[in-house]
């Protein structure tokens, strides 16, 4: 197979880390796109023949999503590659870089560099999405700051693995997210339905795992969740609830990333 230059593996759940990879290969120009949900939904090992390898995708809990942590020990790649992370958050990122560098260490790999970029959150379970002024503040913030990491994944240079203090990153990255991401799969059962399903399969077909199937018309969760909550923000209807707070709450979706571009990560 022939080299190509730069190959960036992403998953995303509102849009947010596929508009940030989609930005990234304008800048990189000879990038290909790889959705990391496909790659596991259709099993065995990931190999990738790259100069430039990214893994784009969210912070889930101060940490990196399961899938991830799947697609990282299916992942093989010349230990020469130049690999990065960009992880994208609402608020903070703690240690999830340091995360990364450390499970690809273990495979005789390393972060070259690694990047957080704020984007609108979208943990309804926590709050509703913000007003469209403050996206576009963030937007054009992290426009900028991706020009700036194009530039330095172009040269192949060594940048920081960003993180925040010590007391931080333990907090976060070590008691909660270990506490917090082994409840994910089965956590589907926080799920429901008000009164506005229509029936119509979007969420089953939004779900980047497969972790929902239509049954008598209805969305049954299959306890193999990601909490990407896809399901929940795509729902034309708002109908997808999460536990007893998402009521009401605004949902969000990136607004340049279509449905179809969601359901064609799988
Ligand atoms: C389950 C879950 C957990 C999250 N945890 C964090 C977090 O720990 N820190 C943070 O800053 N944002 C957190 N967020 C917000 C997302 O990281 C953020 O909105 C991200 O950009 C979403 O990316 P996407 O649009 O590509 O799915 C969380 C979102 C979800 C769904
Ligand atoms: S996307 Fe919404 S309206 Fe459509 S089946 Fe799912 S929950 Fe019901
Ligand atoms: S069921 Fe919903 S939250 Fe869980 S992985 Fe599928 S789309 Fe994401």
């Amino acid at each position: 197979m022939d080299k190509v230059n730069t190959i960036l593996f992403y998953f995303t759940g509102t849009g947010n880390s596929l508009k940030a990879a989609r930005e990234l290969a304008q800048e990189l120009r000879a990038a290909e796109l790889r959705p990391i949900a496909r790659l596991i939904n259709r099993g065995g090992p990931i190999s990738a023949n790259a100069d430039r390898i990214g893994i784009i995708c969210p912070v889930y809990a101060w940490g990196l999503p399961l899938i991830v942590l799947q697609f990282i020990q299916q992942l093989s790649v010349d230990q020469s590659s130049y690999i990065f992370g960009l992880v994208t958050c609402g608020g903070f990122a703690a240690a999830t870089l340091k995360q990364l560098d450390r499970l690809l260490r273990q495979k005789g790999l390393k972060l070259s560099a690694g990047f957080s970029l704020r984007f609108p959150g979208n943990y309804t379970p926590l709050y509703g999405a913000i007003p469209e002024k403050q996206q576009k503040e963030l937007f054009s913030k992290a426009h900028l700051r991706l020009k700036q990491i194009a530039g330095i994944v172009r040269e192949g240079r060594m940048a920081r693995i960003e993180s925040n203090f010590f007391l931080v990153n333990l907090l976060f990255s070590g008691l909660i997210y270990r506490q917090g991401i082994s409840r994910f799969p089965a956590g589907d059962r926080d799920f429901w339905l008000n009164d506005k399903c229509s029936g119509c399969g979007i969420c089953a077909r939004v779900c980047p795992v497969n972790n929902i199937e239509m049954k008598e018309g209805r969305p049954r969760w299959q306890h193999h969740c990601q909490r990407c909550l896809a399901c929940l923000h795509w729902c034309p209807e708002e109908a997808v609830e999460c536990g007893k707070t998402t009521q009401g709450r605004r949902r969000y979706r990136h607004p340049e990333i279509t449905l179809e571009d969601i359901i064609q990560q799988k």
